[in-house]
């Protein structure tokens, strides 16, 4: 079994090319090694290397900026995966897909199953919407497409990485309280694409993230906590409450957007863990 990983130099692509099952061979490219809004360069790729699964890592997935880069961030969320669905259906490699829990409005009082309808509120989520309707025309039958919410880990650029060098460089720090959503550790959605990866048969789209919900601030006092309790913080920080139209943010985000994980769970046998374990647990990762 080969998995080729596309956006390897990302957050999920690292963690996905770290944590590869023995049995599985794993090549990952990154943006340098392919640019997959380029139809040529994934048809040499794959060609070369004949991936018995492509896992699409690769997004523009700079929020606020894609409300100026429109054209940019959907040249890799809309057309990339595109190019992959046609060069994927040709060779009969399977795509698993990443998306996101911005292709919803927000609206919804409870989890959104993958059927819901899509609403997105920014050119990021409306980008990440047409990636996953051009995989759909391409290729629906050999594709899964797994959105997931608040993606951290242990390599920087990522929301907790930020916090902790907030803190460490402030003495306060604000943070939006009435967007609700589950971080969820990449760690756990890898876990979830190598299942995929051992279920052939499954397509269609599946949500996975860690389990319960926080607000941005929640999240952000559990952070400061475990991170003074770990020692990866010597001093305490004064974390204050804002509302989100008093933090000028280009990019228009859900107020609410759990996912409901119920059919992943299902079909994979697999169970979510607890968003606060879970950061726990990459802290510790962070500390070793
Ligand atoms: N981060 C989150 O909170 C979150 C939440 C839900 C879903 N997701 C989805 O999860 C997936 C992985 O996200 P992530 O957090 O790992 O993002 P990330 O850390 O930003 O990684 C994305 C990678 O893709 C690369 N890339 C951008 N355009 C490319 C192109 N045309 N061809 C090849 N590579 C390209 C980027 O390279 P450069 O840095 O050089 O541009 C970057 O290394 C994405 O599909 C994202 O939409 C993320």
């Amino acid at each position: 079994m080969k998995i080729l990983v596309t956006g390897a130099g990302g957050q999920l692509g690292r963690t996905l090319l770290a944590a590869g099952p023995p049995d599985v061979t794993m090549v990952g490219l990154d943006r340098s090694q392919l640019d997959i809004a380029e139809p040529g360069q994934v048809l040499a790729c794959l060609q070369r290397e004949r991936p018995d699964v492509v896992v699409n890592c690769a997004a523009y997935s700079a929020v606020d900026l894609a409300e100026s880069e429109v054209a940019k961030a959907r040249k890799a969320n809309a057309a990339g995966p595109e190019n992959l669905a046609i060069v994927a259906r040709d060779s009969g490699a399977r795509l698993i897909h990443l998306s996101t829990d911005y292709v919803f409005d927000g609206r919804a009082t409870v989890p959104y199953p993958p059927g819901a309808l899509q609403n997105p509120l920014s050119a990021y989520g409306a980008s990440k919407c047409e990636g996953e309707q051009r995989i759909h025309d391409v290729l629906a039958g050999n594709s899964v497409v797994l959105r997931s919410s608040w993606l951290y880990s242990e390599y920087s650029g990522n929301f907790v990485s930020t916090m902790l060098r907030l803190f460490r460089e402030r003495e306060d720090v604000s943070v939006v309280n009435d967007q609700t959503g589950s971080p969820t550790w990449a760690r756990s959605v890898a876990d979830a694409i190598f299942a995929f990866v051992a279920k052939p048969d499954i397509a269609g789209t599946y949500h996975w993230s860690d389990a319960g919900q926080a607000s941005w601030y929640d999240f952000a006092c559990a952070i400061h906590e475990e991170a003074l309790d770990l020692g990866l913080l010597d001093k305490k920080v004064d974390i204050r409450a804002i509302a989100t139209r008093d933090y000028q943010a280009a990019a228009k985000r859900p107020a609410y957007s759990v996912l409901d994980c119920s059919s992943t769970s299902e079909a994979l046998g697999l169970k979510q863990t607890p968003w606060r374990q879970n950061l726990r647990a990459m802290l510790e990762v962070v500390v070793r």
